[in-house]
């Protein structure tokens, strides 16, 4: 028995057109599961559609903004309409504002406490009866190790990102003690640094801080592309039966030290 296997599941993935969310599509994919990519932007989605196609499993780009509750709503009706079910949702769409209390706008705080944590609440307010009622789902939702770390580096301070991303971990915890008996779990992951269209142009680029970040790594290095999948598979699949309202680290031992 295949505890990994996803041979008849659908899975749906926010911020799919790249980076951790595209990487995730692929694996689940690869498992067996027909897969949902929402995004922003229908190009980008479009090639990692067809990339998954290729490999004979089907695939659908929504065009979703996810901090907006009629594009949720009208993303998850296509889901449905195409596919009948949604047994797994991939929360990963986030975006990475820098900045302190002192230096961001209002704006650039709702802006990221929208996407990072409204955008979690309206995806799960538009899957989760769904769920219920067939008594299965998986949700995972992508945090960060800096919903329970500092930045280390003054220069990268991101105090609406720290803020956003901890609210990630009270609203799994929540879900998951609320949904536990319908047979549902919601855990959370947290990568600690990946490449990625996030972190390709700043974060890697950014020479003291890949050097602080190597050093204080135990690692000794980032998160290679494809290093988050073996977490999403554990907490999207069979194997987590028993597990919900998790937090997992996934970080080279970054926060360890
Ligand atoms: N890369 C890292 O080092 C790292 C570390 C910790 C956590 N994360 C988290 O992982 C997740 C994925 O990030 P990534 O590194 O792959 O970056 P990325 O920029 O490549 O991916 C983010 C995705 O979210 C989508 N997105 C942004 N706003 C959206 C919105 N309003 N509606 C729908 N989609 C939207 C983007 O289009 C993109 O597809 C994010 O939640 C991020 O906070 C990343």
């Amino acid at each position: 028995m295949n505890l990994f296997d996803l041979t008849g599941k659908i899975a749906v993935v926010t911020g799919a057109s790249s980076g951790l969310g595209a990487d995730a599509a692929r694996a689940y994919a690869a498992q067996g599961a027909d897969v949902a990519l929402l995004a922003r932007r229908k190009e980008k989605l479009d090639a990692v559609v067809k990339e998954i196609e290729a490999t004979g499993r089907k695939a659908l780009a929504v065009p979703c903004d996810v901090s907006k509750e009629d594009s949720v709503r009208a993303a998850v009706e296509q889901v449905l309409g195409a596919f009948g079910k949604i047994d797994i949702l991939l929360n990963d769409a986030g975006i990475a504002q820098g900045g302190s209390v002192e230096t961001l706008t209002e704006d650039q705080w709702d802006r990221s406490m929208d996407v990072n944590v409204k955008g979690i609440y309206l995806m799960c307010k538009y899957v989760v009866p769904g769920m219920r009622e067939r008594k299965y789902g998986r949700i995972v939702n992508i945090a960060s190790v800096n919903a329970i770390l500092a930045d280390k580096a003054d220069a990268l301070v991101r105090h609406v990102y720290n803020t956003s991303k901890a609210a990630v971990l009270g609203l799994t915890k929540g879900m998951a003690a609320s949904y536990a008996r319908d047979g549902i779990t919601v855990n959370a992951l947290g990568p600690g640094l990946f490449e990625s269209e996030m972190t390709e142009n700043t974060l890697f680029k950014h020479e003291a801080f890949m050097n602080m970040y190597n050093s204080l790594c135990p690692a000794s290095r980032p998160g290679a592309r494809g290093e988050l999948n073996g977490p999403v598979l554990f907490f999207s699949s069979d194997a987590c039966s028993y597990t919900t309202g998790q937090f997992i680290v996934v970080d080279g031992g970054f926060s360890i030290t």
